[in-house]
């Protein structure tokens, strides 16, 4: 029987991921781990515990105690946070990672998922339909962890036959939880400032493009991966993934459908120059052929599902 470990099972992926696989696998077999309180949507659906994702003892008992097979490693600091404090976002990043990694090396039969993201790409990389293999130079701590996380799970996996597996998430839409300290999350604020104020004050410039996906989406990639064949999981290093891109200037002509009198006025911010050294499309066809990977979600149907959720 499978035991699952959510580490970081309070923030906006780790909330959802929590409650989809506890549909997937019973609620008694996933314990949700964060340093934070518990998320009220996971109150009551299944086991808690409270957990530095840095503590490497702390985390070596409860993985031992409760026989754990499968970790999810979702504990980060983002990009706009990171670059607030690059020293933290390092020692965050790397050492929860790495401290997964020798354990799965101990224990022998721990499966692992750790989110790589679009923020491994930098300016020097082809920003239109950006390859899987291509210039990876990233320019902010958080795409430097993310990048080197990748380069260590390679390596786990070559010396030490780790099975780790990844994807490079891009901005991700959702309602049940918010995001915390990224640059793609003013397409999460907008909606609700649309519904709330009908205004929105954008700290993007109107043109700024980027990749982005509903969450939905996001959550079933990360479970298609994990749930995988392992011969299908040519790469090690994360897999790019794609589902739609597009402009502050864009989404909000979109909402205005719903929203008819809705405005917005651009104001950018630090996290500008973040969001232009990145891509602002995404090649992802490694995964759709590896192992299956399509979204479903577009920038209609997301903004219908986000609108009609947040009412
Ligand atoms: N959503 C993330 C961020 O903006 C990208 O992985 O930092």
């Amino acid at each position: 029987m499978n035991k699952i470990l959510v580490i970081g099972a309070c923030g906006q992926i780790g909330v959802e991921l929590t409650l989809a696989l506890r549909k997937k696998n019973g609620n008694d077999v996933v314990i949700a781990a964060d340093i934070k309180n518990e998320h009220p949507l996971l109150q009551g659906t299944g086991p808690y515990v409270t957990l530095d994702a840095t503590d490497a003892d702390a985390t070596r008992v409860l993985v031992k105690k409760e026989g754990i097979t499968e970790i999810y490693l979702l504990a980060a600091l983002l990009s706009a946070t990171g670059e607030k404090n690059p020293k933290l976002a390092w020692e965050l990043n790397m050492s929860s990672l790495r401290q997964i990694l020798d354990l799965a090396v101990e224990e022998k039969n721990i499966k692992i998922f750790w989110p790589s993201s679009i923020a491994v790409f930098g300016p020097t990389t082809p920003k239109d339909g950006t390859p899987q293999k291509t210039i990876i130079e990233p320019s902010t701590m958080y795409g430097i962890t993310k990048y080197a996380g990748e380069l260590l799970c390679q390596y786990y996996h070559q010396r030490f036959g780790v099975d780790v597996r990844s994807v490079r998430y891009p901005g991700l839409i959702s309602w049940k939880s918010l995001p915390g300290g990224g640059t793609t999350d003013y397409a999460v604020e907008i909606f609700h400032e649309a519904l709330k104020n009908k205004t929105y004050s954008c700290f993007l410039s109107e043109n700024t493009y980027l990749p982005m996906m509903y969450m939905d989406d996001a959550i079933r990639a990360t479970i298609e991966i994990m749930y995988a064949p392992a011969e299908k999981i040519r790469s090690r290093m994360a897999y790019n993934i794609s589902a739609m891109s597009f402009s502050p200037k864009e989404i909000t002509e979109v909402i205005k459908k719903q929203i008819p009198d809705f405005t917005i006025s651009y104001q950018p911010d630090h996290r500008q120059q973040i969001a232009d050294g990145w891509p602002k499309s995404i090649d992802d066809t490694a995964a759709r052929t590896e192992w299956g990977w399509k979204p479903e979600y577009d920038l209609e149907k997301m903004t219908i599902e986000m609108l009609k959720n947040l009412k």
